[in-house]
């Protein structure tokens, strides 16, 4: 369905679609669901994907560009590579693919802990066009609160980071889950977080978000603006994440529930193309606005987004991804270096290792 339609209310934003039958695993109602056709229906996707179609549209129409970051420039592979997790897991060692699939629960929930640290503003107050009309006026009247739902879930269904948890469940049969697999993660909780996840002393935290802020603009309208592209990287890095997760779990070689796996990720996907589509349009359109400095002046938006866009390009895939890569490969070293046929194994990951930085030793 098309619509030129521009303003809606927060609860328009938040509306379900009609299930004709919804999805559930373990006693766990998981979000979405599918239609009479056997089509799966995002989660508070009934205004929300017209709406930002249409937002996208108007920018479109009027000849801006619609994206503030290609894709393509965080295309990074994913460690282990496809080959190197299906090899462990057809060997039964299973460890490492738990920590690693627990983890991508633990830090889907950290986006809606993210999500909610953002104060609500009154945007309008620091931009010289109006807003009523666009995405940008729409974050604060449900956009992030149905972003920040469609990650750890509302009420009594089940988000992302529940969902991973229940794919990891079903394709490695219900592996053992330890407390220490929620210990010493590359990426460090955001404040408010109340879960069992503790970070790394060497952890990349929020506080890096803070660095060169200008002093003419208010802090917390270019925090918004950090947030939303720090958040934008992380979800463009995690179509990566699931194509690989995906390839893996979805191989009933090597998954105790290839099918359920594969249509769990492929939900999971689609509900983050709601969330790549509003960032990347509500992006878009402050590059094409005027804002009013704090002095009584104005900059174009273009600056601020410009500046974000390198502070989390830089946050997210420099020093940050290598850390999360070696803390990975240090997971599968340990568990080969327990497992009875270790040698043998450790020798064939390196085998399938198609670059170096895939490499035990
Ligand atoms: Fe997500
Ligand atoms: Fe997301």
């Amino acid at each position: 369905m098309t619509t030129t339609r521009l303003r809606y209310t927060n609860d328009e934003l938040l509306t379900d679609p009609a299930y004709a039958e919804r999805i559930e695993r373990d006693g766990v109602l998981l979000h979405g669901g599918y239609d009479a056709d056997g089509q799966y229906l995002p989660p508070r996707s009934t205004f929300r994907l017209q709406a930002i179609a249409a937002w996208t549209g108007q920018l479109a129409g009027a000849g801006h560009p619609s994206r503030v970051i290609e894709p393509d420039a965080v295309d990074r592979a994913f460690v282990p590579n496809t080959e190197q997790a299906k090899m462990l897991l057809r060997n039964g060692a299973t460890g490492a693919m738990t920590r690693i699939l627990t983890l991508i629960g633990v830090v889907e929930g950290f986006g809606n802990d993210g999500i909610k640290l953002i104060p609500a503003m009154d945007l309008q107050q620091f931009l010289v066009e109006p807003i009523d009309d666009t995405c940008l006026g729409h974050l604060f009247k449900g956009l992030l609160e149905a972003h920040g739902n469609d990650e750890a879930g509302r009420g009594n269904e089940a988000g992302h980071d529940q969902m991973w948890f229940a794919v990891r469940n079903a394709a490695l049969a219900d592996p053992p889950v330890t407390l220490d697999m929620f210990e010493n993660l590359p990426i460090a909780p955001p404040p408010g977080y109340q879960g069992p996840a503790k970070p790394a002393p060497e952890a990349i935290t929020v506080g890096g978000m803070l660095d060169g802020l200008r002093d003419d603009v208010a802090p917390e309208l270019q925090l918004l603006v950090r947030a939303m592209l720090q958040i934008l990287v992380i979800e463009l890095l995690a179509y990566h994440t699931f194509a690989w997760a995906s390839e893996v779990l979805g191989d009933p070689a090597c998954s105790a529930d290839a099918d359920f796996a594969r249509a769990t990720i492929d939900h999971i996907r689609t509900d983050e193309d709601i969330h790549v589509g509003y960032l990347q349009c509500g992006l878009a359109e402050l590059a094409t606005m005027t804002v009013q400095t704090t002095g009584g002046g104005t900059i174009p938006g273009a600056d601020l987004v410009d500046a974000a866009c390198r502070s989390a390009l830089d946050n997210q895939t420099g020093a940050r991804f290598d850390r999360i890569l070696d803390y990975r490969l240090a997971q599968v070293r340990a568990e080969l270096a327990a497992h009875e046929d270790g040698q043998r194994l450790t020798a064939e990951f390196d085998a399938l290792a198609s670059q170096p930085a895939e490499a035990l030793r």
